[in-house]
């Protein structure tokens, strides 16, 4: 196996030499840059397994380094970065979170400080030497927000049972996060205990890691894990004002997550405040759940609107029809004329399998996912893991037009 490949960015020579010099002790293969541009071109160039990347630096500073690396990854494979930040300052560090960093550590430090924190990361993200052989292997890392256009309309039913389609049949890593903060139905959907951690241990805690997150979120026998959302509202509250002081602490979560999971699912509530507004820019993929009806069609078209206002590309929202084929009055084509675009998903009716499944507590997807609905949502999970670039789609499949 390759020796693992570290990435320095840093203008300042004395650093690199000492960061040089530590790292090739250690064992790994050393590669210097010596400003942000550099950064970038020889992070695409080189496929670093970790970075170390200076917050200061000529040309482009270390956020913005960081920032265009990410893009670069489009969610794809996400190689660990560190920041060397000159003072342990909060706000810095938050910045270098939000930015898309890993961990940060506080010049001057000491190399083996230094070395511990690499060797931790690279063992988290399932890189590193070959003793580390049996690290997990990397995830898809695909983020997916589900949005009803209004209540109702499915978005949790949807969410849920995709999430155990993509473990169940396409075996897949997934999680699922409910974000309705205030009045979230999986723990009685999914028949989970009041103590049962929720968001609200993640968000508020200060040391949030992989192994931790892994503690905070519940195993489901569906396949998946949940991290559920606040045991009541009071606790939402916290969730809520702790994003707004510091936003890095919604997206660490996130960022662990990806790492952890193939596919991220968050279930959302209806309202659009700083803390969905901040899971609408992190996310990959906005579901827009809706139903052919006119009120429904009036909340897409201004959920649309929202989304161009907020520059989201096109392609990252996509409309799911859930109940596409009970008689409204409007039908598909009624309904994408009106919105000026096109539905890609449907999700059929029936009644019967959704409300049997709400009342054992056993989603459909787990208790029947030959069914009607079971296939109908199966086929949906099958073209949205084509799209992320997994398993092929089978031609036409059911669940798009
Ligand atoms: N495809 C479907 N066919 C029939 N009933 C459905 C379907 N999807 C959802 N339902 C039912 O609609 C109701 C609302 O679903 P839910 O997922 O809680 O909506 P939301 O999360 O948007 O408020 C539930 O009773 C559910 O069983
Ligand atoms: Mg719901």
């Amino acid at each position: 196996m390759a020796a693992t490949k570290v990435l320095v960015v840093d203008d300042d020579l004395n650093i690199q030499r000492v960061l040089v010099f530590t790292l090739k002790q250690e064992g790994f293969e050393v590669h210097v840059a010596s400003d942000g541009q550099a950064g970038v071109e020889m992070a695409t160039a080189i496929s670093p397994d970790l970075i170390l990347m200076d917050v200061a630096m000529p040309k482009l500073d270390g956020y913005a380094a960081t920032q265009q690396i990410r893009a670069a990854e489009r969610g794809g494979a996400r190689v660990p970065i560190i920041m060397l930040t000159a003072e342990a300052d909060v706000e810095q560090r938050v910045r270098g979170l939000r930015a898309g960093a890993d961990d940060d550590i506080v010049k001057p430090f000491h190399p083996l400080e230094l070395i511990a924190r690499i060797k931790a990361l690279l063992s988290r993200s399932g890189g590193g030497t070959p003793a580390k052989a049996t690290a997990e292997q990397p995830t898809m890392g695909q983020l997916y927000c589900f949005y009803g256009a209004k209540g109702g309309v499915g978005t949790t039913t949807i969410a849920l049972n995709s999430a155990i389609a993509m473990a169940r049949r396409f075996k897949r890593k997934t999680a699922l996060v409910d974000a309705n903060l205030q009045f979230g139905d999986m723990r009685v959907f999914l028949d989970q205990a009041l103590e049962t951690p929720s968001i609200v241990n993640a968000i508020t805690e200060p040391d949030l890691d992989a192994d931790l997150l892994k503690r905070l979120v519940t195993h489901h026998h569906a396949g998946i894990d949940l991290l559920l959302a606040p045991p009541n509202p009071e606790q939402a509250d916290i969730v809520v004002e702790r994003q707004r002081t510091d936003p890095g602490s919604l997206s660490r979560i996130l960022s662990l997550m990806r790492r952890a999971y193939d596919y991220t699912f968050v279930d959302m509530a209806k309202t659009i405040d700083d803390f969905n507004l901040q899971l609408f820019d992190e996310a990959d993929v906005i579901f827009v759940i809706m139903t052919a009806d006119l009120s429904c069609l009036k909340n897409v078209r201004l959920v649309l609107e929202t989304m161009d206002s907020l520059g989201y590309q096109r392609n990252k929202i996509q409309l799911v029809l859930n109940r596409s084929n009970a008689y409204t009055g409007i039908n598909v084509d009624n309904a994408e004329s009106a919105l000026g675009r096109r539905i890609d998903f449907q999700v059929i009716n029936e009644y019967r399998g959704a409300i049997s499944a709400l009342n054992s507590g056993e989603p459909f997807m787990s208790s029947r996912p030959d069914g009607p609905l079971g296939q109908s949502v199966s086929s949906f999970a099958r073209e949205v893991d084509a799209q992320a670039g997994g398993t092929p789609a089978v031609a036409q499949p059911a669940g798009r037009r």
